[in-house]
């Protein structure tokens, strides 16, 4: 049997997409093996689930350390040790020193809720309205020094519809991103999926010309 693929989750909030992660590993469709969840924040949601799945489970506290460099050196130390072969950040919140993650540029993917490169950052939602935008989404992207910069994986799209508020737009987005976060995983775990650096991305040892795109659960060129 080939050993299974290793994956590591850091969420720092409820962790909604880490649950569907686990649920498509549950229901067979996702080939992985969890290794760990990191968090940032000590009453995360994703730490709950963890401990619920048997997943094992860290928390590093910021403060406990005198830099950003010092906390995320000793972050992937630790990810090192426990030797995961992806890295997913889902809903992680925190700027990662680009000298730390060095190490893990090609193993280390985020989902974002933008339609990168359009709103890197924080309130994509509530900037996606105020610029009048038709259409909104999320991203899966493998992570760089440059802050939600990296190569971008895949996409999905919604319909932004006229009575809708950040809270209408998070919340039906949020439905697409497990989908599509879940579809990208398997697809690094079955080995299909490498980034072709510095800035592109490959299936099947073909360069994307585009981002991969989601309809219904699967992704489509
Ligand atoms: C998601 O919207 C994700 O795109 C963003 O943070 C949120 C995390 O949600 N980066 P959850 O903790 O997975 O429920």
């Amino acid at each position: 049997m080939p050993s299974p693929f290793r994956i590591a989750v850091l969420a720092s909030g409820r962790g909604s997409n880490l649950q569907a992660l686990i649920a498509a590993r549950d229901a067979g469709e996702l080939p992985v093996e969890f290794v760990a969840v990191g968090s940032d924040k000590a009453g995360a949601g994703a730490l709950d689930l963890a401990k619920t799945a048997g997943i094992p489970s860290f928390v590093l506290n910021p403060r406990d350390f005198a830099t950003r460099r010092d906390y995320d050196f000793e972050l992937f130390a630790r990810l090192d040790a426990i030797g995961a072969d992806l890295l997913v950040l889902a809903g992680f919140m925190r700027i990662i020193d680009g000298d730390a993650l060095k190490p893990w540029v090609g193993r280390m993917i985020n989902i974002h809720p933008s339609l990168l490169p359009k709103y890197r950052g924080l309130h994509t939602h509530r900037r996606a309205l105020e610029a009048g935008d038709t259409e909104h989404g999320a991203s899966v992207h493998y992570v760089t020094a440059e802050l939600d910069g990296g190569p971008v994986i895949a996409q999905a799209l919604i319909d932004i519809h006229a009575g809708d508020d950040e809270h209408s737009l998070a919340q039906r987005l949020l439905a697409k991103e497990h989908r599509l976060l879940t579809a990208v995983t398997r697809l690094i775990a079955e080995g299909r999926l490498a980034l072709a650096a510095p800035d592109g991305v490959e299936l099947d040892g073909e360069r994307l010309a585009t981002p991969l795109r989601l309809a219904g659960d699967a992704l489509t060129g």
